[in-house]
């Protein structure tokens, strides 16, 4: 199939990449121009595990194709994936700007296109891959509507909301759970059939067009329940004495919650959980239901991400304060496995860590330029390629991100880099007595300082 694909971003890349894979002739469609060209040198702007390599194979056997024209990208085409951006709007609703340009560019696209192609004459498939709030199916159909007038040119159109992680990007597209599928019409539904045939056919959901857009926001809102659910429990646990990790593993074998989600940390970041809870809120707020726990999950959250900072403040409460302190910060994205700094608690707690003019020694493997681009230069604000590095004349180390490099690091290097032997640890990565041993003040979450 010739296949169009609207948004080179991580959902866009992964799923044209990935479509590409299965054999089909796939164009990537961004209205960034620099994006396309560094696609077309075969870079992969962000970091995600093996999709650098897997386009690069794609790209030489002349299966994937970028362009920043719209026209160009449809002419032939049997179906096009809407990936584009849903960010926050300032209320917390999803802003649709990015999906209502990209309609308007599709319809001005096949109203160019006049030369109709004689092997392929089905209309159009529009599928709309990115998050959007229930309702805006229908508006992506009304803007195209508008645009095309009277023209006579036909379309279909299906909602397909994408569940990857970024990752396990490549593996969660081509291996899915599940592929969930609103369709408006039986020749939209046979399509999305073809265009899935490499997963069981069991796995592809259909439903309408409402709930398919429904049915994202209630997995991300779920799952986001579940992590502030289990920092409140931390919170707690922290106060009366009991261990997070020790509720965890118990909650865990229990078949009716299982294991995934459940761990306590500083927060949820990255470009969904938050912005989709609010979405979520947002829509049924506007519906006239005011939803008491996406409220709470979300001011849970927000308050967890500042906790960190708090903890650090406390153990500098009666050492003159943070000022003038050094810091040394590992992990910068969102969570390990990704260049992904969108939301990220490692951001908050930088800008409070600055504000109170300590300084900053930040390390990551992956996310040091997204961080550069997100904050720009700051003074007081240093990046290192080492973790060792961060640490050196450091007053606290600070563990924002859970890499596996932090796992296993020598703890006695660490605490003879250092100036005074803290650590206070987001992700609860190491056990109180490894820290106990190696002769560091730890705090951690849910835990008792030790
Ligand atoms: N990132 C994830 O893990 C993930 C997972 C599932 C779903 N989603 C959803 O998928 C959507 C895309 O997310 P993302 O993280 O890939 O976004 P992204 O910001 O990484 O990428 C979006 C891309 O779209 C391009 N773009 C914007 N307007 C365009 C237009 N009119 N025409 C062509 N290109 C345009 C941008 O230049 C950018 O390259 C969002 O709705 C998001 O909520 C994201």
């Amino acid at each position: 199939m010739k296949l169009v694909v609207i948004g080179s971003g991580y959902v866009g890349l992964t799923t044209g990449t990935c479509l590409a894979l299965f054999g089909n002739s796939v164009v990537c469609v961004d209205s960034d121009e620099s994006r396309v060209e560094t696609l077309r040198k075969g870079e992969v702007p962000f970091y995600e595990p093996s999709l650098s390599d897997m386009m690069k194979r794609n790209m030489a056997e002349n299966r994937l194709f970028f362009t920043a024209c719209m026209a160009e990208a449809l002419s032939g085409a049997e179906a096009c994936f809407i990936c584009v951006g849903t960010p926050s709007a300032t209320d917390g609703g999803a802003d649709l700007t990015y999906v209502e340009r990209a309609s308007r560019d599709i319809a001005n696209a096949l109203k160019a296109n006049t030369k109709p192609d004689p092997q392929n004459t089905e209309p159009m498939l529009v599928v709309v891959k990115s998050t959007v709030p229930v309702g805006a199916n229908a508006k992506v159909k009304k803007w195209i509507d508008e645009e095309l007038g009277g023209s006579g040119v036909e379309f279909v159109m299906a909602s397909n909301p994408e569940f990857l992680r970024e990752g396990s990007a490549v593996r969660d597209f081509t291996e899915p759970d599940r592929v969930v599928i609103g369709a408006d019409s039986e020749a939209a539904r046979e399509r999305m059939t073809a265009i899935y045939s490499y997963t069981e056919p069991e796995k592809l959901i259909f439903m309408d067009i409402p709930s398919a857009e429904m049915t994202k926001y209630a997995a991300n809102a779920m799952l986001a329940t579940r992590v502030s659910f289990m920092n409140e429990m931390a919170n707690i646990c922290e106060r009366v004495g009991a261990n997070v990790d020790s509720l965890r593993k118990a909650m865990a074998l229990d078949s009716r919650i299982g294991g995934k989600f459940l761990y306590a940390g500083c927060g949820y970041g990255g470009s969904c959980f938050p912005k989709d809870v609010r979405a979520l809120r947002d829509f049924a707020g506007a519906a006239g239901y005011d939803s008491l726990i996406l409220t709470a999950v979300d001011e849970v959250n927000v308050r967890q991400k500042k906790i960190l900072y708090e903890k650090l403040s406390a153990c500098f409460a009666e050492d003159g304060g943070l000022e003038g302190k050094v810091i040394a910060l590992w992990g910068l994205a969102f969570k390990p496995k990704t260049s992904d700094t969108r939301e990220a608690p490692a951001l908050t707690l930088i800008q409070s860590l600055l504000d109170a003019r300590a300084r900053v020694q930040a390390h990551d493997p992956r996310a040091i330029d997204e961080t550069r681009h997100a904050l720009g230069e700051r003074q007081g604000l240093l990046y290192t390629h080492d973790p060792y590095d961060a640490a050196n004349g450091a007053d606290a180390l600070v563990v924002v991100t859970e890499w596996d490099v932090y796992r296993q690091l020598d703890f006695e290097r660490v605490g003879k880099l250092m100036k005074s032997r803290l650590i206070v640890d987001g992700r609860n990565l190491y056990s109180l007595l490894e820290m106990k041993k190696a002769g560091f003040r730890y705090h951690s979450i849910g835990r008792t300082a030790v």
